[in-house]
This record gives structure tokens, C-alpha cells and sequence, in this order.
């Protein structure tokens, strides 16, 4: 089944308990959770303890999207029971097989990020391993940014991959995504769709998540 996953970054932080309750009534799939350390992308968000105030507000399973230098240093605190994924990006690991090892024995399902600068071939012999795949289809830090197209053809080249060898990876996409390009981007072979200001920013945020799940197909 293909999933929606919304990303807090572009919620009200202020209400982020009535943000992911919202969502969550309205259809999506999993809350996308951005975090940022100011020296892999030039931003900082959200850290552990905001992410497990969330825990109860909603039933929804937690995207934790990692764009740290550390990951292994800090991947143990993003652990809770509601937490699905954990995703590293593959330009912070210097031994990301063994990093996405560790994932898993924490009991939670392990990705790996690409920016939109790598290659896939940075991942290709982790992908027996790895839980999901993450293309970037911006370069993080920020939400908000245009999509570029060069990820619609890494996501093709993933999806054929993994028909290939009968791996068992999801295929993710983050960033720029929304309603002018979602159908593409499904069609390219996308199983979890992230989207931040297409439904965040939307003045009808119910009813941007359910025309955005309905375009997944
Ligand atoms: C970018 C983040 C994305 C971002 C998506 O660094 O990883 O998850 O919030 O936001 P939009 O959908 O607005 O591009
Ligand atoms: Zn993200």
C-alpha cells in the first residue's frame, strides 16, 4: 500500500499535538519527522524530546528522517514504540552498513537517505539490508524547496533494482512533492510519498492530505 507521510517541519510548533491528530483524521500514513543538527544541512529542528511529546497525541507511526553528522550517537534516542522508521543519510556514515545494523537491532526499521547529488551505486551493497530507500528530491535543510526532476529517474532505477534482485525496500521520496507532480512521482514507483508545505501550507489541510493520498493511487 502507498503511504503519505507528512513532515512536522512545516507544522505549527506550537500546536504540534493538533497538527498530527489532524492528519492522522484525515487519512495520512505515518508522521515524517525532520531532524536537523546545523552541521549536516544548515538548519536546526526538531530534536528527541519534541519528537516523543508526540508520542500518544497520535496512533500514527513515526518517519524519523535523520540529516545529522552522528547518527549512530543519536539514532537510540529516536527509538519509541510508535517509531517505524529510522533513516540515516548515506554521505553522514562513514560504515553505513554497519550503522544500519545497529538500526535494526533497536528494534525498528532502518533507511537510508541519498541526497541529490549521490549516486545510487552509494548504496548498493546495502540494499539487501536496508528497510527504505530515501530520495532526496531537494537538497535538505528546508522545507518548502522545488522539486528537482533528476530524482523521478534515481527513484525508476531504484524501483528496477529492487525488481531485480527481489529486495524488500520501500521507496521513499522527500521534498517539493504535492499536488502538481504526486501522480508522477507514484507512478516512478514511490510506496511513501513525503509532503511538508503541500499540506501543512494548504488552507484546507484535510482535504490537501486526502487529494494528496487519492493522487498516490
Ligand atoms: C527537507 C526535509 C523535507 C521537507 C519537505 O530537508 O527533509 O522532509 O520538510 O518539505 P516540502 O514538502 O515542503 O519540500
Ligand atoms: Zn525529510
Amino acid at each position: 500500500m502507498k503511504r503519505l507521510a507528512p513532515s512536522i517541519l512545516s507544522a505549527d510548533f506550537s500546536r504540534l499535538g493538533e497538527d498530527v491528530k489532524r492528519i492522522e483524521k484525515a487519512g495520512a500514513h505515518l508522521v515524517h519527522v525532520d531532524v536537523m543538527d546545523g552541521h549536516f544541512v544548515p538548519n536546526i529542528t526538531i530534536g528527541p524530546a519534541v519528537m516523543k511529546s508526540l508520542v500518544g497525541q497520535t496512533s500514527l507511526p513515526f518517519d524519523v528522517h535523520l540529516m545529522i553528522s552522528d547518527p549512530d550517537k543519536y539514532a537510540p534516542l529516536f527509538v519509541t514504540e510508535q517509531t517505524e522508521f529510522i533513516t540515516v543519510h548515506a554521505e553522514a556514515c562513514t560504515h553505513l552498513h554497519r550503522t544500519l545494523q545497529s538500526i535494526k537491532a533497536l528494534g525498528v526499521k532502518a533507511g537510508v537517505a541519498l541526497n541529490p547529488a549521490t549516486p545510487l551505486s552509494a548504496v548498493e551493497y546495502v540494499l539487501d539490508l536496508a528497510d527504505l530507500v530515501l530520495v532526496m528530491s531537494v537538497n535538505p535543510g528546508f522545507g518548502g524547496q522545488s522539486f528537482i526532476p533528476s530524482a523521478l529517474r534515481k527513484v525508476r532505477e531504484l524501483a528496477e533494482i529492487r525488481e531485480k534482485n527481489g529486495y524488500a525496500f520501500e521507496i521513499e521520496i522527500d521534498g517539493g512533492v504535492g499536488l502538481s507532480n504526486m501522480a508522477e512521482v507514484s507512478a516512478a514507483g514511490v510506496d511513501i510519498a513525503v509532503a511538508g508545505s503541500a499540506v501543512y501550507g494548504a488552507e484546507d489541510i484535510d482535504a490537501r492530505v486526502k487529494q494528496l493520498v487519492e493522487l498516490m493511487g
